[in-house]
């Protein structure tokens, strides 16, 4: 039945008796069992024994020198920890009626008369030994049960605490996004403003620069990662907002695009960004007088693991010979060489039939990125 458990998985029966040849009979009976018998001469040694561990069942002898079964089950139903554990009398007469009413008051469950008859007695205490297993078993079944519920309560927890973050950063994005929308707007009615054209020049490119990192924002606010921007979707937008800045006649410069579909972090997005609002802006408006047309080609890859590079080319007019890019004070080029440098890159120019510049740097902790890419010409870069 209970063969071959191991010495955990045993349930423990008290048998108390104060003589010895009961005790042995008893023990003879129960170990067919196969489940860990404990005796105890007297009521306070039973005491004793359930002091050190629990008991499916109790056998407990009523005649008993000193302190009898009925005042040893009074004792042991009165301590909480076995207030629930079953005592099975055993009497050596037949009880009478009243015996058994005293037994049951103190929590007996049940008799049995000596002689016992063996299959009587251990078919009884296997019951108990039965029920005293499945309570086991539901126990144990409700500690993993509370155990998975906290674990679950846990993961919810922290699953609602990175939404709360989420929708915070998303709400920021929003707000810095309108924010530099608000700035962006009062420098263009500020350039309008003006009536000097140079001044109100320089205001356009400023409403320009502050308008490529408010669509950084915007976009991580419309991403579903709140961290990282889709670095051709982004280009695509910042391509169209500068085209439609300078107002070119019609058909006079082609954009066309090659950008690798990377999603950057602020710290790269927000200087690339930037950079190719300067390169842009200058092909637009250096290299295509009135009446010149031609392409502006912008590149953007990933090269290798964590090389990114960055080409702005144009078929213009080319730099002119007394401009020095890489020391000119020009507001432009000096924020394109901090940018650049920021970004940890090196800038490399080229002006023969037109202008081109290549950026490359190298991106720490660069994630996976997908390998879908925005190729050829952006549908509203023909102006
Ligand atoms: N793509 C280009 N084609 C022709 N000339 C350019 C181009 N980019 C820059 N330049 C020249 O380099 C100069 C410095 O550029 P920049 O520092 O951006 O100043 P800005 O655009 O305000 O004049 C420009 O004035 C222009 O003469
Ligand atoms: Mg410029």
């Amino acid at each position: 039945m209970a063969n071959g458990m191991s010495d955990d998985d045993k349930v423990g029966i008290l048998v108390v008796d104060d003589q010895p040849n009961q005790l042995l009979s008893h023990e003879a009976i129960l170990c067919e069992l196969g489940e860990r018998l404990v005796t105890a001469r007297s009521g306070r040694e039973a005491l004793q024994r359930l002091m050190d561990e629990d008991f499916a069942v109790i056998l407990l002898d009523v005649n008993m020198p000193d302190m009898d079964g009925f005042e040893t089950a009074s004792l042991i139903h009165q301590h909480p920890r076995f207030e629930k554990t079953p005592i099975v009398f055993v009497t050596g007469a037949q009880p009478t009626t009243l015996d058994r009413l005293k037994g049951y008051r103190v929590g007996a469950v049940d008799y049995v008369e000596v002689p016992v008859v063996p299959e009587i007695l251990r078919s009884k205490v296997a019951v108990f030994v039965d029920l005293n297993r499945q309570r086991r078993d539901l126990q144990r079944l409700n500690d993993a049960l509370q155990a998975e519920i906290a674990q679950r309560r846990n993961a919810e927890e922290a699953v609602r605490h990175s939404r709360e973050k989420e929708v915070l950063l998303q709400e920021i994005h929003h707000r810095v996004k309108n924010n530099l929308q608000i700035i962006t707007s009062l420098l263009r009615m500020q350039s309008r403003a003006v009536q000097d054209p140079a001044f109100s020049e320089a205001l356009r490119e400023c409403q320009n620069r502050v308008a490529s990192m408010a669509l950084i924002h915007d976009k991580l606010y419309r991403a579903r990662d709140l961290a990282r921007v889709s670095f051709a979707e982004y280009v695509r937008d910042l391509t169209n907002n500068i085209l439609t800045s300078y107002a070119l006649p019609a058909r006079s410069v082609r954009v066309r695009l090659d950008i690798d579909d990377l999603s950057l972090g602020l710290d790269y997005a927000v200087p690339c960004g930037l950079i190719l609002n300067e390169l842009m802006s200058n092909c637009l408006k250096h290299a295509f007088p009135v009446g010149r047309s031609g392409t502006v080609y912008i590149g953007f890859h990933a090269e290798g693991e964590e090389e990114l590079c960055m080409v702005v080319r144009d078929d213009g007019l080319g730099i002119p010979a007394d401009v020095d890019l890489g020391r000119t004070s020009s507001l432009g080029w000096r924020l394109i060489r901090a940018l650049v440098e920021q970004l940890g890159g090196v800038v490399q120019c080229q002006t023969a039939g037109g202008t081109s510049v290549e950026i490359r740097f190298t991106r720490q902790n660069a994630p996976q990125d997908q390998a879908s890419a925005v190729r050829g010409e952006s549908p509203h870069a023909q102006v």
